[in-house]
């Protein structure tokens, strides 16, 4: 759960406080500001964990979500949609070009988009800047700032594969929903909080969501669980 305090508000300036103080940005002289784009590929709940990470670390979060990010938030999880607003310290409708977030002078340490369906990727690979998202992500690219995406479908064509590498050659990470095992996960959750501490890594926000190969817990999982596929090397 977040420990700050977040006022979600639609079209005005953004406002929020919070209890704890946030962490730095890059100069250090204001908290973070991260830019959250949540579309309709399968699997909100990462967008929603990691508005809830953001939220625990005192980052402060600009969410916008597709039509059919509201969907399958919907068909997916046990949130409402106002409640995943509610999760963000300001909310923009994705029609709202107008928002500070569609210009590059409001000054974002980077921007994700988790999880990116496939018709978001194109549009950002092909620079279309028609919905707020997409415009977002194209600000991010031209300013040179740090573009996360978390693209998600299986099996992958040509075209989809075409337009992760376009988006890679222009600076952004690529960071797929990818299973790892090396951490030991034990639920559905483990995995979520894996690729979400991943995605924080990219943005130099430092986390314990998950281990650091290395450094922590090793090498073989407890001998007494059940069998599983649990490989005792790091993927
Ligand atoms: C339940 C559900 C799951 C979906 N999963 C995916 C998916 O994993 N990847 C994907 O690219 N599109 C998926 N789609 C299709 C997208 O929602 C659709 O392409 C939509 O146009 C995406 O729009 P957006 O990028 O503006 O959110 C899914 C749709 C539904 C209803």
């Amino acid at each position: 759960m977040p420990t700050g305090q977040f006022t979600a508000v639609a079209d005005e300036e953004p406002r929020m406080s919070f209890d704890h103080p946030p962490s730095a940005g890059h100069d250090g002289s204001r908290p973070r500001r991260i830019v959250v784009g949540i579309t309709g590929a399968t699997g909100p709940i990462l967008g929603i964990r990691f508005l809830e990470a953001l939220g625990a670390l005192g980052v402060e979060s600009h969410l916008v979500l597709s039509d059919w990010a509201e969907r399958t938030i919907k068909l997916e999880t046990s949130y409402s949609v106002p409640e995943v607003r509610g999760l963000a310290g300001t909310f923009y409708p994705n029609g709202n070009l107008a928002a500070p977030i569609s210009s590059g002078s409001f000054l974002a340490d980077g921007m994700v988009i988790i999880p990116c369906s496939m018709h978001t990727l194109a549009a950002v690979a092909h620079g279309l800047g028609d919905k707020l998202i997409t415009r977002a992500a194209d600000v991010t690219l031209k300013e040179r700032r740090k573009l996360v995406v978390v693209p998600r479908e299986t099996p992958l064509n040509a075209i989809h594969l075409r337009n992760m590498l376009t988006l890679s050659e222009m600076g952004a990470a690529v960071v797929p929903p990818m299973l790892a095992f090396y951490h030991h996960p034990e639920t559905c959750d483990d995995f979520i909080r894996h690729i979400v501490a991943r995605v924080l890594d990219q943005l130099g926000i430092e986390n314990d969501l998950t281990i650091q190969w290395g450094t922590t817990r090793h090498l073989h999982a407890d001998p007494n669980r059940p069998r599983s596929t649990t490989a005792a090397v790091a993927g």
